[in-house]
């Protein structure tokens, strides 16, 4: 019988990826993956406990949230302030950024952004749903509260980021800025084994991934790229294959093992598109970057945007280099 590494076990070997850290980012890593177990646990039972369907409240980006939703959200703030490794965290969940007021915290080094159920609304029909986090070192001075600078530093400047999908399979993937590697959870002995070692996107794909319903509202570039993955042609394999699950997570996923291309653009309603830069964008594109991909707005890379808002949305396309490339070539074609 094949006995594979643990996260736990891999996290303390390549301690040495982070030359700041002194064992703190890895005791951060492991209140991420308890909390990821815990909410693992209630979404698989979810059918059978009264932890489906709408909270009766809306976040501050107007979403009916979830109950599930709010959930995660607490396990994971419960679990980061537990260990005393994060000085603070946002989330698409709170209102503003929150500082954990206490001795331990207020010494901690990093804070954390998170998506605590991505795809939530696919909860109550059984389809996978994922977490996403982003970790940062702090700006503010080391014994004060988080500052908003905290929060808002470019993509570039992440230390860690992953997201757990919880799937068929659940399976934690991060990166630290040293390669992509993935985790299968094996319930049976609660442990999440390395099943996935240095994941790359594959060059090019054959999967599209984006919400065709609101194509009449997209901007031209989107629609004359949509037409060109359908259209017949030898030579680039085309037609391509739609698929979109509509949760990013699991998008994603799919995308970064087969090759594919995701695109969630701004529409002449939305002109920032629907996806959030600090809690979604941003530590997709650090895994996307570190997996030989692309994410990028449409024209410049995701992790170059600087923030100015908690909330802010931002166009998003993410995937194999070759996909990205020509989605390029149509948006400045096509202005
Ligand atoms: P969340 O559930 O965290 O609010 O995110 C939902 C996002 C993302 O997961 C997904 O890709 C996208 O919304 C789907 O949006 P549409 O239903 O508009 O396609
Ligand atoms: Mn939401
Ligand atoms: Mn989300
Ligand atoms: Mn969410």
């Amino acid at each position: 019988m094949l006995i594979h590494k643990t996260l736990g076990e891999f996290i303390v070997e390549n301690q040495s990826d982070f030359p700041h850290a002194k064992g703190d980012l890895t005791a951060l890593l492991s209140s991420i993956k308890l909390a990821a177990k815990i909410v693992n646990r209630e979404i698989n039972k979810a059918g059978l406990v009264d932890i489906r369907g709408a909270s009766g409240i809306e976040n501050i980006q107007g979403e009916e949230q979830q109950k599930l939703d709010k959930y995660a959200n607490e396990v994971f703030k419960n679990a980061l302030i537990a260990r005393g490794e994060v000085c603070g965290i946002a989330s698409e969940e709170e209102d503003h950024y929150v500082f954990f007021d206490n001795q331990n915290s207020r010494n901690a080094n990093y804070v954390v952004l998170m998506d605590p159920l991505d795809g939530s609304s696919n909860i109550d029909v059984n389809v996978s749903v994922g977490t996403i986090f982003s970790i940062y070192r702090r700006i503010s001075p080391v014994g004060g509260p988080v500052s908003m600078e905290d929060f808002l530093q470019v993509g570039r400047k992440q230390v860690a980021a992953g997201y757990v999908v919880y799937g068929s399979s659940t399976m934690l993937v991060y990166t630290t800025g040293n390669g992509v590697h993935g985790f299968t959870y094996d319930p049976s002995i609660g442990v999440f084994c390395l099943s996935h070692e240095a994941m790359t996107f594959p060059k090019s794909g054959k999967i599209y991934s984006i919400n065709e319903g609101n194509y009449s509202k997209f901007p031209l570039g989107v629609k004359k790229y949509i037409k060109y993955c359908q259209e017949e042609d030898d030579a680039t394999n085309r037609p391509y294959t739609s698929r979109y699950i509509g949760s990013l997570v699991s998008d994603f996923h799919r995308n970064l093992l087969k090759g594919g291309i995701y695109i969630y653009p701004q529409t002449a309603q939305a002109p920032k598109g629907k996806l959030r830069l600090l809690y979604e964008c941003n530590p997709m594109a650090f895994l996307a970057e570190q997996a030989g991909a692309l994410a990028t707005d449409g024209y410049t890379p995701i992790l170059d945007l600087k923030p100015t808002a908690l909330h802010q949305r931002v166009p998003f396309f993410t995937g194999s280099v070759d996909m990205m490339d020509t989605v390029h070539q149509f948006m400045k074609e096509y202005k």
